[in-house]
């Protein structure tokens, strides 16, 4: 047993508390690998902004789940190096689906772990999710849990509506689950895809699509029921069109790519969200620089000169998550 407050992790509780009374959210970043890590942590230093770096049951698969512990620790470290004296960082497992996972996750010093029961029927997720809290508790580990599901864009355009969260279920189930924060769908999506070209308007001057707005009445509704209450917003990429434009115009096809428009993640971060999850953009920041870099200089073979770029995109992206779009810089 490895405990989070050893590795210099923070759990997230003081996070939220601050980031609601603030009008702000805390940025809660996806990682795979050492340069998207050097850029996350970079970017909250450099700002001074609490930040989640958050591993997937994907990024487990891919780099290791001991590796990446043992990443976010020097992570700790790199941050102190940087001169940041008391980071704020949280380790978050993203989108646990067992109780397994997550208490493995706890035991080897993960702050903050989400248990994703929400395809689950209602009392199954209470249970799971319960279970979960129980466990991470006794370690002051603390918990995230979902209730809804996230729209896909496989889905029929009118069973939309039918994910969202029941405002009518909130309370009960954060009562009964005692988890420490909730992620509900209000209309976004995982993913660079997150609504069908017949979902959107066409923006005249642009010709790009202009998604449909994040249902606000049901988010306004779930906040008058739990005031005050932690609210997680997952799949908030925006999707950048000069990301997708880059890639597309140097051999990508990524057509139609569209996501959520920054303006609305700027008046959900004002709200009870106070942690929103981006991972995509910088998949598509990673991916636009390595392509450009490659196509300028073909002769290049050395990771360095392309992943350094790409890094340096990263860290661009993310300063501009923090400081133009959630509100967080200076707050840690
Ligand atoms: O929730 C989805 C995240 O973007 C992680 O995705 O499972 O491909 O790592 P992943
Ligand atoms: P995006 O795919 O919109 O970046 O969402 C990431 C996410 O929700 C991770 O849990
Ligand atoms: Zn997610």
């Amino acid at each position: 047993m490895i405990h989070f407050k050893d590795l210099g992790l923070v759990n997230t509780r003081e996070m939220f508390a601050k980031a609601i009374k603030g009008g702000y959210a805390i940025p809660a970043f996806n990682f795979n690998n050492l340069e998207q890590l050097q850029a996350i942590i970079q970017a909250a230093a450099e700002t001074k902004s609490p930040v989640i770096i958050q591993v997937s049951k994907g990024a487990r698969n891919y780099a290791n789940q001991t590796l990446l512990r043992y990443m976010a620790e020097g992570a700790v470290e790199y941050a102190k190096e940087l001169g940041w004296e008391k980071p704020q960082i949280a380790l978050h497992l993203d989108h646990g689906d067992s109780f397994e996972v997550c208490k493995s996750c706890v035991d080897m010093g993960f702050s903050s772990v989400m248990i994703d029961g929400s395809a689950l029927p209602y009392e199954e997720n209470i249970a799971l999710s319960k279970q979960v809290a129980d466990y991470a508790h006794k370690y002051d580990v603390t918990v995230e849990a979902e209730l809804g599901v996230l729209a896909g864009v496989e889905d029929e355009v009118s069973s939309e509506e039918s994910h969202y969260t029941r405002p009518e279920e909130v309370v009960d189930f954060s009562k009964r689950t005692g988890c420490d924060s909730l992620a509900i769908s209000v209309g976004t999506s995982h993913g660079a895809y997150k609504f069908k070209p017949e979902q959107c308007t066409i923006d005249p001057e642009t010709g790009r699509l202009v998604p449909p707005p994040l249902a606000f009445d049901i988010l306004h509704e779930i906040e008058k029921r739990l005031p005050g209450f932690p609210i997680v917003l997952h799949g908030s990429s925006s999707v950048p069109q000069e990301y997708v434009d880059i890639i597309n115009t140097h051999g990508g096809k990524l057509p139609n790519a569209v996501g959520i428009p920054e303006e609305q993640l700027r008046r959900a971060a004002k709200s009870s969200v106070c942690k929103i999850n981006i991972d995509s953009d910088s998949r598509l920041a990673l991916t636009a620089t390595v392509r450009r870099v490659l196509a300028e200089k073909p002769g290049e073979f050395d990771p360095r000169k392309y992943l350094g770029p790409a890094r340096d995109e990263m860290k661009k992206l993310y300063i501009h998550k923090i400081v133009n779009v959630l509100g967080s810089d200076g707050k840690a």
